[in-house]
């Protein structure tokens, strides 16, 4: 951690620091997880240690395909530097197949193919619990305009195309995932880009061979080690850091 600098914001998973240059932001990634908005908690050794590599992994590889982020580099185990953006108030989810809150509305198997990627908006408000809206809410109200939420729309399709393939290529299905996106201003210029971060906490994943979960449902469902799901992603990526291999605590015995 930084003490030097000053904390512009804590959240659940992550904390948020100015920035060494005006326009940017450094993110530290903790070990906390939460689920069913903070009504469960749990810290998870290592667990931000392996978001903050996934999380860069994706960005980069998104910037180098030319869909843009807000990942400028990775400082250390658990910070990266990003650029501040003005976040707009939507979590932006992309759905491949059904599950989770879309397969209980509509009473859809776990894991049903959908019609084709479906993009839908949750207002992010977390006394509200992020209630899924409409595009007409959206505009009405004023948190992004028409033309904002065509571009998100395309910028999260390009996402999931991007995201499906990169896992598809090392036997993991991508069943969903959420971005957040943030407006920069070249000049008076606005142009929208990824923030937050991508990794198993945003993303469902399921082994392609056995079904297995590789995600944060591990830990909503309590079906075993978080850590030890995220650091097969990470194995299988080829982005694990080779000094944080999952190292069970000792226990104490008296
Ligand atoms: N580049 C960025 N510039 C400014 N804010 C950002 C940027 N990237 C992410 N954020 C914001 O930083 C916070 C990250 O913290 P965290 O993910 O822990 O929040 P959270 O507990 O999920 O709460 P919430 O997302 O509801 O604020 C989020 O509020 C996110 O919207
Ligand atoms: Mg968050």
């Amino acid at each position: 951690m930084a003490p030097r600098r000053k904390k512009i914001y804590e959240g659940k998973a992550k904390i948020l620091y100015e920035g060494p240059e005006p326009g940017t932001l450094v993110q530290y990634f903790k070990d906390d997880a939460t689920a069913g908005n903070g009504a469960k908690k749990e810290v998870f050794e290592g667990k931000g240690v392996l978001n903050n590599r996934l999380s860069e992994f994706f960005m980069t590889g998104l910037n180098q395909i030319g869909v843009p982020t807000h990942f400028i580099r990775r400082l250390n185990m658990r910070e990266q530097l990003v650029r501040q953006v003005e976040i707009i108030p939507l979590e932006v989810i992309v759905r491949n197949f059904a599950a989770g809150s879309m397969a209980t509305r509509l009473g859809l198997t776990e894991g049903q193919q959908l019609p084709r990627p479906i993009v839908e908006f949750c207002y992010k408000d977390d006394r509200l619990g992020d209630p899924l809206v409409p595009e007409e809410y959206i505009i009405a109200f004023g948190w992004a305009a028409q033309q904002d939420l065509d571009d998100i729309v395309a910028l999260a399709l390009r996402v999931n195309d991007f995201l499906s393939g990169v896992m598809h290529g090392v036997g993991i299905k991508l069943v969903d995932f959420k971005i957040e996106v943030g407006r920069i201003w070249d000049g008076d210029f606005p142009r929208l880009v990824v923030a937050d971060e991508i990794s198993p906490d945003s993303c469902r994943l399921w082994d392609i061979e056995t079904g297995r979960k590789l995600d944060k449902d591990v830990f909503r469902k309590d079906l075993g080690s978080l850590t030890e799901a995220y650091t097969e992603v990470a194995r299988r990526l080829g982005v694990l850091p080779s000094n944080v291999t999952h190292r069970p605590k000792p226990t104490l015995i008296n």
